[in-house]
């Protein structure tokens, strides 16, 4: 089944007088446990189809499964659910608290998920030592390496157990050789916890990693020509 399943989405954008038609009936169906490269270029729309696929925004026309469940028309409630339940998010910055160690850091997404501080802990640390970092569970975000705080923020997605792991320029601020080591991470990650990738990025030499890339153009994906 496909995980991902999105037909006809639309969305636009009005300032003022002026409507910007961001996606224009976008269709993607991904596979089981893909990882899927999204390129295009910048003001192409990618960071909007991220936040309609996570539940952030709302489109205005088609649909969008996930898991076999259309989201487009969840209420507030349901959508806070899915969001906190089956999606994981990365970003370029990682969005880490500097209050907070990498194990608390991991934590805070769980807090919803996870009442019982025992297993709250257990479930950080399995996924920090996943991502290799456990001797720096009770580290600050500054006292890591660019690439360790990016490794807390995919310990901190994969923890959730999502089913979905958006991620938008999630090597963007790494250099090419540690973008292909957390490449090479996600990759076995993702086969060994069967989750569906969609990562969101303007470096083509990541297409390597991908099952499949695609491009956004005029508001639609296409095939990307190898
Ligand atoms: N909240 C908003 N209000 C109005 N216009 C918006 C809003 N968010 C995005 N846009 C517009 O929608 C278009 C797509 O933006 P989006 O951020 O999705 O592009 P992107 O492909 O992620 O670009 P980049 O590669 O630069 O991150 C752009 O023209 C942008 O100006
Ligand atoms: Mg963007």
């Amino acid at each position: 089944m496909a995980i991902v399943d999105i037909s006809g989405l639309h969305k636009s954008y009005t300032t003022g007088s002026e409507v910007t038609n961001v996606l224009t009936g976008l269709d993607l169906r991904t596979r089981e446990d893909e990882m899927i490269m999204i390129m295009g270029p910048s003001g192409s729309g990618k960071t909007t189809l991220l936040n309609l696929l996570g539940g952030i925004d709302k489109g205005q026309k088609g649909s969008i499964s996930v898991d076999g469940r259309e989201i487009t028309g969840l209420d507030a409630k349901a959508l806070n659910e899915y969001r906190r339940h089956q999606v994981g998010f990365i970003f370029q910055f990682y969005n880490l608290l500097p209050t907070l160690t990498a194990r608390e850091n991991v934590e805070l997404g769980l807090e919803m998920l996870i009442k019982d501080k025992g297993e709250l802990r257990e479930r950080a640390e399995k996924y920090l030592r996943m991502v290799g970092l456990d001797d720096k569970m009770e580290n600050f975000p500054q006292e890591l390496s660019a690439g360790q705080q990016q490794r807390v923020a995919i310990a901190r997605a994969l923890a959730k157990e999502p089913t979905l792991i958006l991620a938008d320029e999630p090597t963007g601020n790494l250099d090419e050789e540690r973008a292909a080591k957390i490449m090479v991470m996600m990759k076995r990650l993702q086969h060994e916890l069967k989750i569906t990738f969609i990562i969101v990025s303007h470096n083509s030499y990541l297409k390597e990693y991908m099952d499949r890339t695609l491009t956004l153009r005029h508001g639609v994906l296409e095939t990307m020509d190898a």
